[in-house]
């Protein structure tokens, strides 16, 4: 390939652009047929999806057994391609059951819009003039979407704020809006540039971004469980997972790993009920960040009994309605699994798939060690991507478990000698 300026690509329809790239690149035709398979999702609404789009990319969809949320039975689809997740959560569910399950709480679907003005010749005097204004701003705001607010949603309040900046002062009009059953993310937006020549015109500067903040402190899930101490593994696992999460508290390098292992929960269900991952991860880093310093997002004590106690607080921005969740037919097949009806139970279910999530990584970290598990589990893909199909996958990976060795070199010598015996 030796040039990517490629004009008129984009009008190509979505075969003829696989074949060019296909082309440019040197792929195989087993290649071309793995990119032109878009799994559950219709090619034609692959290809409205987003742009330039060649094919699609297909991942398992595992469902995690046990969840007991707020007294309800949950079965929970999970995408990803890590293996030991699905189990752990699984497991992690179980032992939450014992004592009843998870319990979720949160603060309500709400979001904030941001409307930043620059050049205000009187940053405080225009920042107490918006709020003077504020039932007008709202009105203003939630003329754009009558369907939310007949709901109960809508522009709920306003809050203005004065930045110190590098580049000067500026002022920060910010929308608080209930999104419902959305994400948001379009509601919000619309509202924010539809205020914002108002605001403009109050402050006596420039509008220039008007956006969501995916810092949604005001969209909060709170999830806890207890786990009990003997089927956890004893007292001293329980007091392995506290002085894990201490570990976490005092240091961010540790500590963005344990935030990693809640995601790969949240992330998984995020994934298979068709939201916006990268949304859920700035929220989820940015709140962990609030007080200036990098915290994990759950807290883990022993109560009284001995047993283990988890906690998780985070922001979870979810939405049912609008986006991949309607328009792809997996991600709605994955909703109807989980049964979810509104955006606040899918914020809960994950903020409960979240915490056992770290649950599961904390305990195996604290005892036995991630690798055992996570190589049994992990030994089928080496042997997959050392060549083995069919049934020589599990042959090969079961002789590299007996054999502790789990490495592609190892399966690679297998797949030979094991194809010849065949
Ligand atoms: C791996 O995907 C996640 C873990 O590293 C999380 C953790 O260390 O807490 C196991």
């Amino acid at each position: 390939m030796t040039d990517s300026q490629m004009p008129g690509f984009h009008k190509l329809p979505m075969s003829e652009k696989l074949k060019e790239i296909a082309k440019m690149t040197g792929l195989t035709e087993d290649e071309v047929k793995a990119l032109a398979n878009t799994g559950g999702l219709p090619s034609d609404v692959a290809d409205r999806m987003i742009e330039n789009v060649v094919g699609g990319l297909t991942m398992p969809l595992g469902i995690a057994t046990n969840f007991r949320i707020n007294g309800k039975d949950y079965l929970v689809p999970m995408a990803l391609e890590e293996p030991s997740v699905v189990a752990g959560a699984s497991k992690a569910a179980k032992i939450a059951r014992e004592k009843g399950g998870f319990t979720v709480t949160n603060t309500g679907p709400v979001m904030i819009g941001q409307i930043q003005i620059v050049n205000v010749p009187q940053p405080e005097k225009a920042k107490a003039d918006i709020l003077g204004r504020k039932a007008d701003i709202l009105k203003k705001a939630n003329e754009q979407d009558p369907m939310l607010v007949s709901l109960g949603g809508g522009a709920k309040d306003l809050n203005a704020k004065v930045l110190a900046t590098i580049t000067g002062p500026m002022v920060v009009a910010e929308l608080i809006v209930n999104t419902g059953d959305a994400m948001g993310a379009n509601a919000v937006n619309t509202m924010a540039e539809a205020v914002a020549p108002m605001i403009e015109e109050i402050a006596h500067g420039d509008a220039l971004l008007k956006i969501i903040s995916n810092l949604a402190d005001r969209r909060l899930v709170r999830a806890s469980a207890v786990f009990e101490k003997d089927a956890m593994g004893g007292e001293g696992v329980v007091d392995g997972v506290v002085n894990a999460y201490a570990f976490a508290d005092a240091d961010p390098y540790r500590c963005a790993t344990h935030n990693k292992g809640i995601m790969n929960g949240v992330v998984a269900v995020g994934i298979a009920c068709g939201q916006d991952i990268r949304a859920l991860e700035a929220g989820a880093h940015s709140y962990a960040s609030k007080t200036g310093r990098y915290k994990p997002l759950t807290t883990w004590e022993k109560d009284a009994e001995g047993n283990l106690v988890g906690k998780l607080e985070m922001p979870m921005a979810v939405g049912l309605v609008g986006g991949a969740a309607r328009t792809h037919p997996a991600a709605r097949a994955a909703i109807k699994i989980l049964g979810a009806k509104t955006a606040i139970e899918l914020a809960e279910v994950m903020a409960a798939v979240g915490l056992a999530q770290n649950f599961a990584a904390l305990r195996a970290l604290a005892s036995e060690g991630i690798q055992k598990g996570h190589m049994k589990l992990h030994s089928r893909n080496v042997a997959v991507s050392a060549g083995a199909t069919g049934e020589l996958i599990d042959v090969v990976a079961k002789r590299m478990v007996e054999e502790k060795k789990i490495r592609f070199d190892r399966a690679k010598e297998l797949v030979e000698e094991l194809s010849k015996n065949r």
